[in-house]
């Protein structure tokens, strides 16, 4: 029987892990604090961004909440970067992408402290990750690496294949499954639109990583039997009674030849979410000095 990997599930264990560590950090004076800037009118992002004040309110992680014109100039964002940076009761720091095309977004991430960069996303926290040494985990990444330990999949020594090379997904993922260290010890291929024969990468394989951002480009026939596929793509399709969201895997035909597989909605998405407040946690304890055991 092929093993439905619950993300929502190992989400809610992260969430209730957490809680212990927030309230003694706030006994102690300090309520972890995550700081989001939105700056488009994206329905999507507005949903992620009133999702994420959802998840902390939940735990008890504090919130503020800044919306700036996406018309504005670049500095009233930087700004806004600079005070939050700045300012003591925020921990976390999240800059919600896209922004505008006039404002340039790696001068954005430069910009944040990188000890409240919780998306793990500043050049000083990239190369951290890169040399076995992370402060942040990129969250999508790391909430992949717990749910494969929720499914006691043993990563050391299995071949994993990566599909997409984004900053965000793909080049942090495959960094932390090659890392000397749990989770890791994987030998590792990165595939992209650019791979000569994609279909032969993923046969070898014994753990699949979709990321690419392709609805359902990878089908069952494209699979070995066992493999373990987890599926990171969002994407929104038309259908005929509206739309719905599928992920880069196709779920019906990949599902019988996998030996776990994660579904979409309800995989990988509120790993995310669960590991964005991880890292909110984190970011308050190191900068308190008031050490938390973290799930
Ligand atoms: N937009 C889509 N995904 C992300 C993310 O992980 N972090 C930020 N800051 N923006 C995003």
């Amino acid at each position: 029987m092929t093993e439905i990997i619950d993300g929502n599930e190992v989400a809610q264990g992260i969430r209730d892990g957490l809680v212990a560590g927030i309230d003694d950090l706030t006994a102690a004076g300090t309520t972890p604090c995550l700081a989001t800037v939105l700056m488009n009118n994206d329905p999507a992002s507005q949903t992620y961004v009133s999702m994420k004040h959802k998840d902390c309110e939940e735990v008890g992680i504090a919130t503020r909440d800044i919306e700036l014109d996406p018309e504005a100039p670049a500095a009233e964002l930087f700004d806004t970067v600079d005070e939050l940076n700045a300012d003591p009761e925020v921990h976390g720091i999240l800059v919600q992408m896209p922004l505008p095309d006039h404002v340039d977004e790696r001068e954005v991430l430069r910009r944040i402290d990188p000890a409240k960069d919780v998306d793990g996303f500043h050049p000083e926290n990239v190369g951290r990750l890169v040399a076995g040494n992370a402060r942040f985990k990129p969250c999508t990444p790391h909430g992949v690496q717990k749910l494969l330990a929720a499914a006691d999949v043993e990563t050391e020594g299995a071949d994993a294949v990566v599909v997409g090379r984004s900053n965000i997904v793909g080049k942090p993922m495959a960094n932390l499954l090659i890392q000397k260290a749990d989770g890791g010890n994987a030998t590792t291929t990165v595939c992209h639109s650019r791979t000569d024969d994609l279909e032969a990468k993923l046969r070898a394989a014994d753990i699949v990583i979709a990321a690419a951002g392709v609805p359902e480009m990878i089908t069952g026939d494209m699979l070995s039997a066992d493999t373990v596929v987890i599926d990171v793509g969002i994407n929104r399709v038309e259908t005929d009674e509206g739309s719905e969201l599928v992920g880069d895997v196709d779920f019906e035909s990949a599902k019988p030849k996998a030996k776990a597989i994660t579904p979409v909605p309800g995989g990988v998405g509120p790993m995310t979410r669960a590991m964005l407040l991880w890292n909110t946690v984190k970011a308050a304890s190191a900068e308190s000095g008031v050490d938390v055991r973290l799930p």
